[in-house]
């Protein structure tokens, strides 16, 4: 103690290029890419809706992405903490408090379902899908969320697996698991794709994903693409912004979105590689839903030769999937405590960690058959995942492009683009021309269909 030290100590930040790009891309690949993007292609119409969804990420995705990285390394604080550091005394906060608000949405349902991923693992481990018909697959995903124990449990689990990764901070934590495990996913999601292609029959699951049928799309596909372009890169809430502020100056921001967003995407389409050919070859049906994984995969596992195996790795990568993303979640929510309330990241994590679980836990409780909680015809899982995603991930993400095209200043976006001019900037225009006009546009229209006011809007136009 006598050896006291005046100058702060330095802020923690990754220690590298990869460090950076494996842990965003980790917060972006997630359940959005494994289990929700293969469900909703299947639902939408394959090809097509994919092409939509890549346009998607292309002109709104990609420039939403380079704005958080943006605010984030500018200011160098946690997602509430950055816009009053940039825009003091005006109400550029709440874009930081509706982000604080869906951050603790999202991982209260989300720590849910990868409680079921975890449950899986265990299914898959002890062999319990062999032998199993359609209907006694499906009776036991029915049968895991309807309890009410099994699946907090799982919960709780999840949970504290996240908690141990945050609690170790910035380089010890976040960057450490993140450069083990993405590899790691990388490795999986690969042997099942190649395990997938050389299925007999498996031309008719590929030509689904590659040939594009446009008479299938409708306005409605086109919006759940956006939608979903969103959820699967982490945008909207601040969670790229506070990974943002812990890039190092010299590094490149346009270089390092458009990574993450090539890797996201690339894995989305992996997903897709992996379970599409099998279920066709299988004949089971393409448009269930978000059943898809828990109820169908484990069908075509147990049909197929090595499937126990199989089904392990399939499990296993989605937890993998999983918990690098719900620690982004939880580092937004602790950055904030950290930062702007002032505790230590021990107690942050701690506290952030049960107050998220005991909502996670009701969510789960709503699912179940001893207590439903439900209003307007809503259960409280369907509700936090509805006002997350519909409400305050659009609102967000517009708030965000808005910031960066209209209020920060030409000047200082270039400068963050260019490391204060001492690299080229090529991309520079366009990124300005998306982030002003085309996101915004775009955004608010995805937020007025998911809040279902489109259709009236159109309806004066008709
Ligand atoms: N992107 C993750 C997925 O695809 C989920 C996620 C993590 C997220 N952080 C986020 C979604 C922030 C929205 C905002 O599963």
């Amino acid at each position: 103690m006598d050896n006291m030290n005046n100058s702060l100590p330095e802020r923690d930040g990754f220690a590298s290029k990869f460090g950076i790009i494996a842990a965003a891309a980790g917060s972006a690949i997630g359940l959005g890419n494994i289990w929700k993007f293969p469900y909703i292609t299947g639902i939408y119409g394959g090809a097509a809706f994919i092409i939509v969804y890549l346009a998607c990420i292309a002109i709104i995705g990609t420039p939403v992405m380079l704005s958080e990285f943006t605010i984030g390394r500018r200011a160098q604080k946690n997602a509430i903490g950055s816009f009053k550091k940039l825009s003091p005394n005006t109400p550029w906060f709440i874009t930081g408090w509706m982000g604080f608000l869906a951050a603790f949405s999202i991982l209260s349902f989300y720590g849910v379902v990868a409680g079921w991923t975890l449950d899986y693992i265990v299914k898959a481990a002890t062999n319990s899908f062999a032998g199993a018909d359609a209907d006694a697959i499906a009776g036991m995903f029915g049968g895991l969320i309807s309890q009410t124990w099994t699946p907090i449990f799982w919960q709780v689990v999840f949970m504290a697996l996240t908690a141990g990764v945050v609690l170790g901070g910035i380089k010890k934590g976040i960057e450490k698991y993140a450069k083990i495990l993405m590899p790691l996913l990388l490795v999986i999601i690969i042997i099942l794709d190649i395990r997938a292609v050389t299925l007999k029959g498996a031309m008719e699951g590929l030509s689904f994903l590659f040939k594009p049928d446009f008479s299938e799309l409708t306005g409605v596909s086109v919006l759940e693409a956006l939608g979903q372009a969103f959820f699967s890169l982490s945008l909207g809430m601040g969670a790229i912004i506070t990974y943002g502020s812990y890039v190092n100056k010299h590094d490149n921001l346009s270089n390092t979105a458009g990574e993450v967003t090539i890797a996201d995407t690339l894995i989305a389409i992996l997903a897709g590689i992996a379970i599409f050919p099998a279920v066709f070859a299988l004949g089971i049906d393409h448009d269930q839903g978000p059943g898809l994984v828990f109820v169908t995969l484990p069908e075509v596992f147990q049909a197929m030769p090595g499937g126990f195996i199989f089904s392990v790795l399939f499990f296993t990568l989605l937890v993998v999937a999983a918990i690098t993303s719900s620690i982004s979640l939880l580092e937004v929510v602790v950055a904030y405590f950290v930062e702007e309330q002032k505790m230590i990241r021990r107690d942050a994590t701690i506290i952030a960690t049960a107050l998220i679980s005991i909502f996670g836990m009701i969510c789960s409780l709503s699912l179940s058959s001893s207590v439903k909680i439900e209003f307007f015809g809503k259960n409280f899982f369907d509700w936090l995942e509805f006002v997350s995603s519909n409400i305050l991930l659009p609102l967000g993400g517009l708030c965000i492009a808005l910031f960066v095209g209209w209020k920060l200043g030409k000047q200082k976006v270039l400068k963050e683009l260019s490391n204060e001019y001492t690299i080229n900037a090529p991309f520079y225009h366009v990124f300005i021309f998306l982030v002003k006009y085309i996101a915004p546009i775009a955004i608010a229209i995805v937020f007025l269909n998911g809040i279902g006011v489109l259709k009236y809007i159109l309806m004066i136009f008709k």
